[in-house]
């Protein structure tokens, strides 16, 4: 099974476990869309009556697109479901996420979730989180992060937009920027450590909501 065809199998599965009635967290890239696809193909052939709660401007887009009525989380602040893909899953479903940029309402999201189904590729499966964490941080505050994160063994690069000159923009106002660590031993120490320095919104380590995930690998 090529890549596309996993995402889209994943995507499917994770489409199917949602029932009439349930609001349902609708996460952001490429594996999640193919979910959106099949909730709208059942929204229209089957009647399945369901709200989402978008967590970026493009899945909100793509949710208009295959006809998938949205609410907020003002008006729904408990989830039934949330569906969501992600960059790295080690066995302990500890993950990082935020490729797109969107993970810090992607956390929100899913941590209002009862459930948390994560949709990925063989090749997000690892056995230890290596890749850098993106982190979402206040424009006004972000010199400061960065001699702090440096102090705490980061390495963060400012994530720069294609076709744009200067730091990405994410959908709410801030940069984004990449912090590589030597080795990540505490996923959930490590979480907690970032999230503490004042300027942080949010970074893409997800660790600390294993016991409501299940992670879907398409293929398998
Ligand atoms: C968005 O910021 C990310 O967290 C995505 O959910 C993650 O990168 C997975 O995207 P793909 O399904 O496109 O790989």
């Amino acid at each position: 099974m090529d890549v596309t065809e996993a995402k889209k199998d994943a995507g499917y599965r994770a489409a199917d476990m949602v029932e009439d009635g349930m609001i349902v967290g609708l996460g952001t890239g490429s594996t999640v869309f193919f979910a959106m696809e099949r909730l709208g193909q059942r929204i229209k052939n089957d009647g399945l009556k369901i709200l989402g709660v978008p967590t970026s401007n493009q899945t909100a887009m793509r949710a208009e697109e295959y006809g998938i009525p949205l609410t907020s989380l003002s008006l729904h602040p408990v989830l039934d479901i949330a569906i969501d893909g992600a960059d790295q899953v080690t066995p302990e479903k500890t993950m990082i996420k935020g490729r797109g940029a969107a993970h810090l309402r992607e956390k929100i999201v899913a941590s209002s979730a009862k459930k948390f189904v994560v949709v990925i590729d063989t090749a997000k499966e690892v056995t230890e989180l290596s890749a850098a964490v993106p982190i979402e941080i206040l424009p006004f505050a972000y010199g400061s992060v960065v001699e702090k994160l440096k102090a705490i063994g980061g390495d963060p690069i400012m994530r720069n937009g294609v076709k744009k000159d200067g730091p990405v923009i994410s959908d709410n106002g801030n940069y984004v920027f990449d912090c590589a660590f030597k080795k990540i031993t505490d996923a959930q120490a490590l979480e907690s450590k970032i999230n503490e320095i004042p300027g942080v919104l949010e970074n893409g380590i997800f660790a600390k909501m294993t016991d409501k995930t299940i992670v879907i690998v398409g293929g398998k």
